[in-house]
């Protein structure tokens, strides 16, 4: 299996899951998707790690994201654990986990990377767009947990970009200024953008956020 790029489209596959057996890309539906791993169940950095997933479920909600975890422990395992960071977390895990015992989405998506460690996942995230293809690729070291707060940053961007010809600048949040697209003339910006536009440089025009 060829490593995986941004603009591939993101490998199907069936899975037993703690919400039930899914088809992935028929569980996506048309809307956009996280599928993030985790190194195994029990630890504690993963426990945070999902217990924060569950409490932003109205965020993912909002901007129309579904959210699948995985690990390579089983059924059993995930759903005993989930007891334990709903207590630990105080929250409600409402989002499937994938039990990938046998490694086979793992290793369609790359998640073992064995000279960090040849049993577990590393702490991967794949951001999926409506077509399928992946719009974002992550990877984490076991020993550092993640900041959800800038995958949904990084949803946000993804989500006004697609369909604006703006990109979003360092650090740019939901609401802050973008830059224009390279390819946008300053006749065609003073149509697409009303708000106006600031040209700093010829290559670097700012406008508000325009939707
Ligand atoms: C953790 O989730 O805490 C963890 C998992 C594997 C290695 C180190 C930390």
């Amino acid at each position: 299996m060829a490593t995986l790029r941004l603009g591939d489209e993101a490998p199907n596959f069936t899975a037993q899951t703690t919400e039930g057996e899914i088809d992935f890309h028929q569980w996506l539906g048309d809307g956009w998707g996280v599928l993030f791993s985790h190194p195994a169940d029990y630890t504690p950095v993963c426990t945070t790690e999902l217990g924060a997933t569950a409490k932003l479920k109205s965020e993912f909600e909002k901007r129309n994201v579904k959210v699948a975890a995985l690990s390579v422990d089983g059924l059993e395992s995930h759903k005993g654990w989930i007891n334990d960071i709903n207590e630990t977390q105080h929250t409600t895990v409402n989002f499937p986990i994938i039990a990938d015992e046998d490694k086979k989405v793992a290793s369609l998506y790359d998640m073992i990377h064995p000279n960090a460690d040849d049993k577990m996942t590393v702490r991967s995230v794949f951001i999926i767009g409506p077509d399928k293809k992946i719009k974002l690729m992550i990877t984490y070291p076991a020993s550092t947990g993640r900041n959800f707060s800038e995958i949904l940053r990084v949803i946000d961007s993804l989500q006004l970009t697609a369909y604006q010809k703006v990109a979003t600048p360092v650090n740019w949040k939901e609401g802050e200024d973008c830059v224009i697209l390279p390819s946008v003339t300053n006749e065609e910006a003073e149509k697409l953008f009303p708000k106006g536009f600031k040209e700093v440089k010829p290559y670097l025009r700012m406008t508000p956020q325009p939707n």
